[in-house]
């Protein structure tokens, strides 16, 4: 399984841990050439060690923050030069916080919603001259289906995916001149890194697999199980791909069918 992306040069943000760093995983896995970033440069390139040479040629590791614009412009324009070009964009990286519905306040609701806007128009915006020079250029975000089907405990959280999908739905009609495809594959609850430090700020006595199915139960998901980082990487490879050549403006769920 190759999904067509021998030689393609793909930038995903976030690419240390959890769905990143499956996603980057299987994409070399098909031959493209990856650039990727974290905050933690030491970590990311821990989390990489065991890389075969072969496959360490087409893997690129950036310090950068999402968060701040000018590290993203020089992460795209190092990226640009390392791959000498850029094919895909994966906007991976993000951030949210949040409580419930009524006790979460305004400011808590616009800093979510700006947040997971800015950790994809900052990276979209560097990266898009070079798109426009790709034969097959594509956007996917990563965000969750709590956007669709909010979470009344997480509420702004819930809100900022919401945001992202409509921001997600204007872009894929004003790039759809260039050809470049934007998606999203939204995500239920998956086994990484982050529930791992919400199974710890739980304080459950549970243990985390224990604490993992009773968040499947809880959240009614058909599937009675969490998803796999992996589960993921494929979804966001074939948005990537030649192979979703006619599909813009719209999202994939992985989630279990929840
Ligand atoms: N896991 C889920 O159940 C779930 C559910 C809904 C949505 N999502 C979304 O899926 C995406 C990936 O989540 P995940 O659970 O795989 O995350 P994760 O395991 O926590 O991994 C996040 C990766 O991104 C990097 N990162 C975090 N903040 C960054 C920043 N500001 N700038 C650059 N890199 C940053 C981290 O490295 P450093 O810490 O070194 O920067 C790490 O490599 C996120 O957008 C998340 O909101 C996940």
């Amino acid at each position: 399984m190759d999904f067509a992306l021998a030689g393609h040069r793909i930038v995903l943000t976030g690419g240390g841990s959890g769905i990143g760093h499956a996603a980057v995983d299987f994409l070399l896995r098909c031959g493209a050439t990856v650039s990727t970033c974290a905050r933690d440069l030491d970590r990311l390139r821990e989390s990489w060690r065991d890389l075969d040479p072969e496959t360490a040629r087409r893997l690129h590791l950036f310090r950068c923050d999402v968060f701040a614009n000018d590290q993203v412009g020089r992460f795209a324009f190092d990226a640009a030069r390392a791959m000498d070009g850029i094919d895909g964009l994966v906007v991976n990286a993000n951030s949210s916080s949040g409580g419930d519905a009524p006790k979460t306040t305004a400011s808590q609701y616009s800093k979510d919603v700006n947040q997971n806007i800015a950790a994809a128009a900052h990276p979209i915006m560097t990266t898009l001259p070079y798109l426009r020079r790709s034969e097959c250029p594509r956007i996917v975000i990563v965000d969750g289906v709590a956007g669709r089907t909010p979470d009344p405990a997480l509420a702004s959280r819930s809100s900022a995916p919401a945001a992202l999908g409509s921001y997600t739905t204007s872009l894929s009609f004003a790039l759809a001149k260039d050809r470049i495809g934007v998606n999203r594959v939204r995500v239920g609850v998956i086994d990484t890194p982050h529930q791992r430090e919400r199974h710890r700020e739980s304080g459950s006595e549970l243990s985390y697999e224990d604490w993992l199915r009773s968040e499947a139960a809880k959240r009614r998901i058909p599937y009675k199980r969490v998803g796999t980082p992996s589960e993921v990487a494929g979804p966001i490879a074939f948005l990537l791909s030649p192979l979703s050549s006619y599909m813009t403006g719209t999202a994939l769920d992985v989630s279990g069918g929840k």
